[in-house]
């Protein structure tokens, strides 16, 4: 698990959430991903972000309806403009009979600060 021991969001996952398959579609995941991504760039800059990048997406393993989805995230690097982040998603199955925690998903994905023409600006580091 990565550095960060809370969870940058956490939700259970809804029937309305799946595939053609019954079990949740990457998309949402994805969704979630590039939200909590998001959540985590902030704690570290104090302008604007918006997402430039998702890369390296692996779904390891189903998620089923019911499951308890969990989004952790770190900071991988902070450049002039850009900072990328690490999510790392884990399931929490608790409808089984015995409840267990499984690696699903892990992604990386880069946001880019922007001033007010929507232009690359540099990063200013927030204080927390
Ligand atoms: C994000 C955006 C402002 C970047 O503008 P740009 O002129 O292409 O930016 P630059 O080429 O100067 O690159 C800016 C930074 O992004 C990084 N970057 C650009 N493309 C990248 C990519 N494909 N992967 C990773 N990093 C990337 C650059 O390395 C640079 O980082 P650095 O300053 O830390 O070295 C512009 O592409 C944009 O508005 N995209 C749409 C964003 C959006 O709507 N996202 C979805 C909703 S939030």
């Amino acid at each position: 698990m990565l550095e960060h021991p809370q969870p940058v969001i956490r939700v259970t996952m809804m029937p309305r959430d799946t595939n053609g398959h019954g079990t949740i579609f990457g998309g949402v995941l994805l969704s979630y991903i590039d939200q909590a991504g998001a959540i985590e760039a902030a704690r570290h800059v104090s302008q604007k972000l918006v997402t430039v990048a998702i890369k390296e997406v692996v779904f390891h393993e189903p998620v089923n309806v019911g499951d308890v989805v969990s989004f952790f995230g770190s900071v991988k690097r902070i450049g002039n403009t850009s900072i990328t982040v690490a999510i790392e998603v884990f399931s929490t199955r608790i409808w089984a009979q015995k409840a267990e925690e499984v690696r699903v998903t892990e992604a990386e994905l880069t946001f880019v600060a922007i001033d007010e023409e929507g232009k690359p600006t540099p990063i200013l580091r927030s204080k927390s």
